[in-house]
């Protein structure tokens, strides 16, 4: 079953889509959410779920060990690490302490900004690439990659680790843009790529339909404006339980997995 990555602009949605399907999906299978966002904080509270004790980074002894490991490998293979993790990694091997929740529905923080000056997140894309790359998933497992704003996890190679590219549209110019651009990143990486659309009406989903269609790039799904949405995210509140079920079912249903 897939690896999802959902990317975006910045509030375009991708937190939301990822914790609509994380519940939906949980109901049919195993559900890791991968929050490779370094500076989203509330991503556990829109899932309903506890923060685990513990960052990946945390896990592979924080950000000096991981730099120290990815410079000396650089130096020797000429190539990042990609030997962080132990072959077979899968859903039932994942360091307890790096995920929140219970099964079905667990939470994995890749790593967090938590000092002034600390440094830049890449040692977090390459650990997020490598644990990605090694995950294996089995049927009626899934996981879902909740990324930050823009492109720079493509650039990162978190894509690498992934099967699938879905691309939260809001109504703007912007994410028009961005959707073409994310789409040739993902097709450099041999991957799937498709779009949907997010606090859409009428109006504004028939226009960018057209203009992404005209881009080569498929709808898959088109949510609303939910006010429940807004007010759970403005209380921090868990999302409510089956908000937008039709929707989800219907993109999970074109997604065809
Ligand atoms: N379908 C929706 N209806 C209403 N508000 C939404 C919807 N999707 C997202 N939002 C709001 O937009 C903001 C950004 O959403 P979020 O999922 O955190 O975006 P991102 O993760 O892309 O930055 C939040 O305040 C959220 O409540
Ligand atoms: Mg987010």
């Amino acid at each position: 079953m897939p690896k999802i990555m959902i990317c975006g602009r910045g509030g375009s949605g991708k937190s939301t889509l990822v914790t609509l399907l994380a519940r939906a999906l949980a109901e049919r299978g195993k559900v890791l959410v991968v929050d490779t966002d370094e500076s989203n904080l509330g991503l556990h509270k829109m899932l309903g779920l506890s923060t685990p004790a513990m960052t990946l980074m945390g896990c592979l002894g924080g950000k000096p060990a991981v730099r120290e490991k990815l410079l000396a490998s650089l130096q020797q293979k000429g190539d990042e690490n990609t030997g962080f993790f132990a072959d077979g990694l899968n859903l039932a091997s994942l360091p307890p302490e790096c995920t929140g929740g219970e099964w079905p529905l667990r939470f994995l923080r890749i790593g967090k900004i938590e000092r002034s000056m600390e440094g830049c997140a890449c040692p977090m894309g390459a650990v997020a690439r490598s644990f990605l790359k090694q995950l294996r998933v089995d049927q009626d497992e899934w996981v879902l990659v909740d990324t930050e704003a823009g492109v720079e996890h493509f650039g990162r190679g978190v894509v690498e680790g992934v099967d699938l590219v879905v691309m939260v549209v809001d109504p703007s110019h912007e994410a028009i843009l961005l959707a073409d651009r994310a789409k040739a990143l993902t097709a450099e990486a041999g991957k799937d790529f498709v779009a949907v659309l997010n606090k859409v009406d009428t109006a504004t989903e028939s226009f960018l339909r057209r203009e992404l269609t005209a881009k080569g790039i498929p709808v898959r799904g088109a949510f609303g404006f939910s006010p429940e949405i807004m007010e759970a995210n403005l209380t921090g509140n868990p999302l409510p339980a089956g908000n937008c079920r039709e929707q989800v079912n219907e993109l999970l249903a074109s997604l065809s997995f």
